[in-house]
């Protein structure tokens, strides 16, 4: 079975019968289902026309959203009486299979990820002919947490620093809002995308380049700044700024494959498959078929029985932080549902990605 058939074939099989996705089945720490995994898994999924499944996973977050209405609404009356609301008391990240919040000392107040499955799901309707109808109610209240949140710092897409605002979560907020405000037919919500864009240009760029934190003086950069364009498409993958983020991306981070930033030391600070398959969905995306290519290579190259890894150990590896992770929480995560959702959307090429929406044209400049 070649690296396809058997990327589709462990999501498949890892898929839970509520619809959610273990984020790897073979990781005790990962053993929920995050939003920001799922969505990118399930978008995989629509690529390659397994639509029940992805829609299974969509009508999961429906159902979790859906049923947290009451504190939604809760949260946003304690944010008008002006309280000052403590991390705890925010939605979570990941679930448990059947839906449950987990109680685990982790970074769970996280806002990256339900604006990302407000993206995919936009997405899976547009790839599916389906009616918005019976999702109306989640994406009206996930598009009024974020409206009320964004601003606030939470950790990042990596669950770390929580003391900051963090631009690729801003991106995937906005990209949720446009959503959301397309989808209901709300101006509000697409207002506050724009009003996000905004924010980011004028407070998550520096020396002409897209940084990691908002309103830092720092240089910082982190492969997730690649979503900001892809598939976000808040600026476009021809674009200058994008243009110079990648570049730096690269002069930075990158090795055989992709790490996620320079002081990194999980499992040592290896080289991410997913963030690889990112760069090369962006190159795909550019047209440089060439650079797509070899970095899915790279990735090919490190597929264990056909399993890939969350992350391998590259060029820059802190081999004592290596050492400490494995120690405690054994090998890093492999099959990794992630990652092969990434390498299945890299390998889709340009041709089966039609739809990064150009926010370019509809922003008052
Ligand atoms: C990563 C998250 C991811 C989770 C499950 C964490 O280590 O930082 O981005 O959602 O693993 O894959």
């Amino acid at each position: 079975m070649d690296l396809k058939m058997k990327s589709l074939r462990i999501i498949l099989d890892n898929q839970s019968e509520t619809g959610a996705f273990v984020a790897s089945p073979a990781f005790a720490h990962y053993r929920y289902s995050w939003l920001r995994d799922g969505t990118f898994i399930a978008y995989a999924l629509d690529l390659y026309g397994e639509h029940e499944a992805a829609r299974n996973f969509y009508q999961w977050v429906n159902r979790v959203v859906v049923s947290r209405g009451e504190r939604i609404h809760n949260l946003l009356r304690r944010k008008s009486l002006g309280e000052e609301i403590p991390f705890a008391d925010f939605l979570h990240t990941r679930y448990t299979l059947t839906g449950e919040e987990v109680n685990e000392p982790w970074g769970n107040f996280q806002l990256d990820g339900y604006g990302t499955w407000l993206w995919g799901l936009n997405e899976h309707l547009r790839l599916t002919g389906q009616s918005v109808e019976e999702y109306r109610e989640a994406i009206y209240l996930s598009a009024e947490y974020l409206r009320a949140f964004w601003q606030l710092p939470n950790y990042d897409c990596w669950e770390e620093n929580p003391e900051h605002v963090h631009t690729a979560t801003l991106a995937a907020v906005a990209a949720g809002l446009k959503v959301a405000g397309n989808c209901l037919g709300e101006e509000v919500y697409i207002d506050k995308a724009l009003e996000i864009r905004d924010y980011i240009s004028i407070h998550g760029v520096r020396e002409g380049h897209l940084v990691k934190f908002v309103k830092e003086d720092s240089l910082l950069v982190d492969s997730s700044l690649l979503w900001v364009s892809v598939p976000f498409g808040l600026w476009e993958v021809d674009s200058e700024l994008i243009k110079n983020t990648v570049w730096k991306i690269e002069e930075d981070l990158l090795g055989g494959g992709l790490r996620r930033y320079v002081s990194d030391t999980y499992y040592g600070g290896g080289e991410w498959i997913l963030l690889t398959a990112w760069l090369a969905w962006y190159y795909n995306l550019i047209g440089n078929d060439n650079k797509a290519e070899k970095l899915i290579e790279w990735i090919e190259e490190q597929s264990m029985d056909g399993e890939l890894p969350e992350q391998v150990p590259g060029r820059d590896i802190d081999k004592n932080a290596l050492l400490h992770w494995q120690e405690e929480w054994g090998p890093s995560a492999s099959p990794l549902l992630w990652s092969h959702a990434m390498y299945l959307i890299a390998l889709a090429g340009k041709t089966m990605i039609t739809n990064i929406d150009n926010w370019g044209s509809r922003v008052k400049e």
